[in-house]
């Protein structure tokens, strides 16, 4: 594309420019593609090509009781971002393998639908949050759309079932613990997911899932009853700096360290809670300690929830810290320790993770 830029020649350098201009439109066809993954993915559109592909848009149209005319234009949509292949002598569309892992696995470490859900729904928030923007007051947790608390379950419950036992046994003993019968508190547990898991690997052990949101709770409750663990893991609607127990050997908080009001009372709270041998492990985000080391792909999708949704419901708990999903592991140490605990390591990560253990 070819831009006429003579009256700001000075100032415009026009390889820049027409990058910024190539980067703008993948970006708006990935903003108007979000909502279509969403579609797929509940109405089953990707899961018809992986069970039954090739398929012509027609095909698919009868597979998912769904009309063909919108089926094809979002083929067509999918082929051109990449996320479905088209093979233009049949006039039919499949998913390659790899487009079934990320598209239509429930269960892969990658499945990215859930995460549509998450930010197509999470972006519903905009008008308070400009208001926000303005006033500097918080928005809580509880005041996003519903599709945000199942998306985050969605998105994030995968790569727990794929690494949550592998970061505990980094933890120093506690696997051993759990196994033989231990005391584990999952705090800002959500709808649920790592709880469960937990419970599933821990039989002898029982598990506490603490979060402030009541409907969250309520539908955690729901899967664990189906998981069929219920016997050995209750729910307790409180806040991170309030719950009740002591003497855990466990204490778990997955991508919700960042999200509290009061991150350092929490720690505070943790510590009083914990065995004098107990562990708390923090899953956060994977982030560097460095700004400039942030600004990454994953660096921006983090941020951008985190304007959206972490930083705003910290902002409207009690003190408003307001730490960021891209806190990274030195301020993160500085505000667990600033709650009383002494040591403080990195024990694992992934490309989209980073893990500690905290120990009085
Ligand atoms: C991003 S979600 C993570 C949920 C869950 N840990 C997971 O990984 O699936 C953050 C959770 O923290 C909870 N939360 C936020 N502030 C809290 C607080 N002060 N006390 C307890 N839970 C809190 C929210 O209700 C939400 O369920």
């Amino acid at each position: 594309m070819t831009i006429d830029t003579r009256e700001d020649a000075d100032s415009i350098d026009e390889q820049k420019l027409n990058d910024l201009v190539e980067t703008s439109l993948v970006d708006l066809g990935a903003t108007i593609h979000a909502a279509l993954a969403v579609i797929g993915d509940e109405l089953g559109l990707y899961t018809a090509l992986d069970e039954s592909g090739p398929l012509t848009s027609a095909e698919v149209a009868e597979e998912t009781d769904t009309a063909e005319r919108y089926v094809r234009e979002w083929l067509r949509a999918q082929a051109a971002g990449g996320y479905v292949t088209y093979n233009p002598e049949t006039d039919r569309y499949d998913l390659s393998p790899e487009q079934a892992y990320v598209l239509a696995n429930e269960d892969s470490p990658v499945f990215m639908p859930g995460a549509f859900q998450l930010v197509a729904s999470a972006a519903k928030i905009e008008p308070d949050l400009r208001e926000a923007f303005r006033t500097g007051e918080g928005i809580g947790w509880h005041e996003h759309d519903e599709d945000v608390f199942h998306g985050t379950e969605r998105f994030f419950g995968p790569s727990y079932g794929a690494f949550l036992l592998d970061w505990i046994a980094a933890l120093e003993g506690v696997d051993e613990k759990l196994q033989a019968g231990g005391r584990i508190a999952d705090v800002g547990c959500g709808h649920g997911a790592p709880t469960i898991r937990m419970a599933e690997a821990y039989p002898n052990s029982t598990v506490v899932g603490i979060d402030y949101h009541e409907e969250s709770i309520a539908v955690a409750r729901e899967r664990a009853e189906a998981a069929g663990v219920a016997d050995r893991v209750d729910f307790e609607v409180a806040t991170a700096r309030g719950y009740n127990g002591t003497d855990y050997d466990l204490v778990t908080m997955f991508n919700c360290f960042h999200d509290m009001g009061d991150p350092v009372g929490v720690a505070a709270h943790v510590r009083e809670t914990l065995s004098d041998d107990g562990a708390w492990m923090i899953v956060e985000p994977y982030a560097e300690d460095r700004v400039e080391d942030t600004l990454t792909p994953f660096g921006r999708l983090a941020y951008s929830i985190s304007t959206v949704a972490c930083t705003p419901n910290s902002l409207s708990q009690d003190v408003g810290y307001g730490l960021g999903a891209q806190a990274g592991e030195e301020r993160t140490r500085d505000v667990v320790t600033e709650g009383g605990f002494t040591r403080f390591r990195r024990t694992a990560e992934t490309p989209t993770s980073l893990v500690f253990e905290a120990k009085p």
